[in-house]
């Protein structure tokens, strides 16, 4: 069994100091990393910058990235060869359209950013989807959680979507725990607890693995 994780957030930079990017520590890649390899799988962890140290589990190899570019020119190298993919980065919706060569000076009293849209990491492989592979995704929303993550579902061709809701005290970026619904292409749905982020991954792989060994 192999499987893909991306993690971690995308660092878009403007010049050779500065960047646009997101909440993210990568603790739910990470763990979601390590639990698929204690099941004994071969897992490639494609992760945005963290301050997380590589996975010590010689099951898993970790590949370092920077930017959305970088991130989908990684996870696509991987992809064909994964068995299960899981995208758990919060990767930068969008980017500069141009990086300064040169650190910006504070010039003026205002400074307009122009930026064009990412690279959809998930949505652009799930394309590329084989009946026997299995795509798992994640939402996190503030609002019509339920509708719009079965619309990201269908969009991206996951089989199983991880909504998160922002609603939920405890959970989320900010929290070493977080409170999950598995939203699945078949129509279930399974809510779980408040938990903390090791066993929420547990969780899903255990419900993916469940899902997987009965798909194709
Ligand atoms: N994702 C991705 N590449 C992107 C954006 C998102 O691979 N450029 C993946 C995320 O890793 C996650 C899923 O798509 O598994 C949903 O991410 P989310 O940010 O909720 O969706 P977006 O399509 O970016 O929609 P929006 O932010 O507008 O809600
Ligand atoms: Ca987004």
């Amino acid at each position: 069994m192999r499987v893909l994780v991306t993690a971690g957030p995308t660092y878009e930079p403007l010049d050779p100091v500065r960047f646009i990017g997101n909440h993210s520590t990568g603790k739910m890649g990470y763990a979601l990393a390590e639990a698929f390899a204690a099941e004994g799988a071969g897992v490639t962890l494609v992760s945005g910058p963290t301050s997380l140290p590589d996975p010590a589990n010689p099951r898993i190899t970790t590949q370092r990235v920077q930017t959305a570019d970088e991130m989908y020119a990684a996870a696509a190298a991987v992809a064909p060869e994964a068995d299960i993919w899981v995208f758990a980065a919060a990767v930068a919706d969008y980017k500069p359209s141009q990086a300064a060569e040169n650190k910006i000076k504070k010039d003026g009293d205002t400074l307009t950013l122009e930026l064009v849209k990412n690279v959809d990491i998930a949505g652009t492989l799930g394309h590329t989807k084989r009946p026997e592979q299995y795509s798992v995704g994640f939402a996190l929303e503030t609002n019509n959680e339920q509708a719009y993550a079965l619309d990201k579902l269908r969009r991206k061709n996951f089989d199983l979507v991880v909504l998160n809701s922002l609603r939920d005290a405890g959970a989320g970026f900010r929290h070493d725990t977080n409170k999950v619904s598995l939203l699945e292409a078949g129509g279930q749905t399974t809510i779980f607890e408040l938990k903390p982020k090791t066993a929420v991954a547990r969780d899903i792989v255990e419900t993916v693995l469940a899902r997987y060994s009965r798909h194709a």
